[in-house]
């Protein structure tokens, strides 16, 4: 089994990096599952209908979502009905959508998880006993689980990547948009890389107008980002699962800059 996950698409100009590298990728990896995380998706702030069908048409399978997951509205009107879409599992009781859901491949079905921290992140539910329960119920069905923890602090990501390790099959961080270079198998077979990275505008700062994020911490006034423009890049990491385990065999990092392209 291979999962691909692509991190935070981040408005027109990180939707456009994964339509123009996704059949490059596929060309290239052959991945048989491919998640992205969409939470900014429309110009930085949440996901729309017509977007997602966007990108599922350029290829994605299922999205995660996270702390932007309601920015844009529209969401409401269909993520009850959207089975390949998780939002963060530990929001609370009665949140409209999903957050565990199931997608058949052909090499067999992944459970995806997703959940949010808690730290410098509003209060929600407790995402290891919500992890506990709901790999629990996942187990059940199949061996293939995957879960993206959308966190501010490093220590989060890693503290529920020790604790989940050998119970899943790979956790990724997402949120912080700057991918990190630890990649690594843990000691019980889980794959874990603390962040992705995000698909989007390379020199803005995570991806919005550098010039508005600085006044906002220049000036602490409210200000409006917008999507940087300039240069763009991908980030993805690609996982590879023994079939009998669904434990990682493999955990290649990806990053591409679209100002000096890695494969022709
Ligand atoms: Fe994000
Ligand atoms: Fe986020």
């Amino acid at each position: 089994m291979k999962l691909l996950f692509i991190g935070d698409i981040c408005g027109s100009p990180g939707r456009d990096m994964v339509k123009e590298y996704l059949p490059r990728l596929k060309r290239k990896y052959g991945p048989d599952i491919i998640i992205a995380n969409g939470e900014n998706a429309a110009h930085g702030r949440g996901i729309t209908r017509k977007i997602t069908n966007e990108l599922f048409q350029a290829g994605v399978h299922a999205f995660t979502m996270g702390n932007h997951t309601w920015d844009n509205r529209e969401i409401f009107d269909f993520i009850d009905e959207e089975a390949r879409m998780v939002r963060p599992a530990n929001f609370p009781e009665g949140t409209p959508g999903r957050g565990l859901t199931y997608i058949s491949t052909p090499a067999g079905e992944v459970a995806i998880i997703n959940l949010q921290g808690r730290t410098f992140l509003p209060p929600l539910l407790c995402p290891f006993e919500m992890a506990d329960q709901l790999v629990e119920t996942a187990r059940k069905r199949t061996k293939y689980i995957f879960v993206d923890i959308h966190a501010e602090a490093t220590s989060e990501k890693q503290a529920l990547g020790w604790y989940l390790d050998g119970k899943i099959s790979a956790i990724v961080g997402t949120h912080t948009h700057v991918q990190t270079g630890d990649e690594r198998i843990l000691p019980n077979g889980t794959g874990y890389l603390t962040d992705v990275g995000m698909c989007g505008p390379s020199d803005g700062i995570l991806g919005m107008d550098r010039s508005a994020v600085i006044m906002k911490f220049m000036t602490q006034l409210p200000v409006r980002f917008e999507v940087a423009e300039g240069p763009t890049q991908l980030n993805a990491v690609l996982f590879t699962l023994d079939k009998i385990t669904g434990k990682t065999s493999k955990i290649e990092r990806i990053r591409i800059d679209a100002a000096c392209p890695f494969m022709e």
